[in-house]
């Protein structure tokens, strides 16, 4: 399976952090956000990735993560001229995905819970059809929110409903089969003007082939847009990484326990700074033994 971040938008939320810097560029706690969905990507043993985002921002991604090859994950770029939606990714990303099977994630998106690694490789085997989240949020209406049946199957979904049918909002990391690209291509823009992911889940719903799984309320899902949960998000990470001392998101030391770059390169990266607690962090990793589950 290959994986798009989704890293445009205009961030208005967040003026004036955003005015001469990308939103997925901002830090959350001790890394750029956009590396907690890469992480997810990579958790789902996804290495092929495209990065999309605005015409000015593209090239500060490319200076971050290169080719990948850093990380052993082969990264590419695309952009998206305006923000024409979040389906619209797969309109800028029809080459890459072509008619394989693809996530999309986007790079504001931030979720962390025991036996989510779990979750995300079962998700990535998935080979017809869409697979979502549902997360039960207190104010659905800022999202595309599902509705169940007695039996818990997925019956609707609406894209910010006034008035909503349930609590769960629909997660933004999607999972889908090689048709996906045919499928947007098929969209109209809706009233806002945007090519609607609601849509096209909506779509797999319609021929029976969606799956909407509910991550329960042990996991988070916290929102990056504005001022509050930005702060929120890097509390959030602080504190877990000081009371474990295991890092949240840390794409390198993914790709050195999946295997996909040694110890020689890890310290390599490592290596960048001698006193910087990141770096100390991967050195740690190559001299440390012993299992971490
Ligand atoms: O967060 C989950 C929600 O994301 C889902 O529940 C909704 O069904 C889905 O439509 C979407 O909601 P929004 O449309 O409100 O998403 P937002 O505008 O916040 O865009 C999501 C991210 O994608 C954000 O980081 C900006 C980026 N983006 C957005 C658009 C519309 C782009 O890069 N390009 C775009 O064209």
């Amino acid at each position: 399976m290959k994986g798009i971040i989704l890293a445009g938008g205009q961030g208005t939320r967040l003026y004036p952090l955003t005015v001469s810097v990308s939103k997925q560029i901002l830090p959350v706690f001790d890394k750029p956000m956009i590396y907690y969905p890469l992480s997810v990507l990579m958790l789902a043993d996804i290495r092929e990735v495209l990065i999309i985002s605005s015409p000015e921002h593209i090239d500060l991604y490319r200076q971050l993560f290169g080719a990948g090859e850093r990380l052993g994950l082969s990264i590419k770029y695309a952009v998206q001229d305006r923000p024409a939606g979040v389906a619209h990714a797969f309109v800028v990303g029809a080459d890459f995905a072509g008619h394989d099977p693809c996530a999309l994630i986007f790079g504001d998106n931030f979720l962390y819970g025991h036996g989510l690694t779990a979750i995300l490789q079962r998700a990535s085997q998935l080979r017809r059809g869409g697979l979502v989240f549902a997360y039960y949020v207190s104010d659905p209406t800022r999202y595309g929110v599902v509705e169940f049946d007695a039996a818990g199957s997925a019956i609707s979904i609406e894209e910010k409903p006034q008035n909503p049918k349930s609590n769960y909002a629909i997660i933004g990391l999607y999972f889908y089969d090689g048709e996906v690209v045919d499928i947007v291509r098929g969209l109209k823009p809706s009233a806002r003007g945007e090519l609607e992911i609601t849509d096209v889940n909506n779509e797999y719903l319609r021929r029976r082939q969606l799956r909407v799984e509910v991550l329960g309320r042990g996991f988070a899902w916290l929102d990056t847009g504005t001022h509050e949960s930005l702060l929120e998000a890097s509390d959030f990470v602080q504190t877990i990484e000081h009371r474990q001392g295991l890092k949240v998101g840390c794409v390198e030391e993914i790709a050195y326990r999946k295997g996909y770059i040694g110890a020689e390169q890890l310290l390599r990266i490592a290596n960048y700074s001698t006193d910087n607690a990141y770096c100390l962090y991967l050195k740690h990793l190559v001299e440390q033994s012993g299992p971490t589950f």
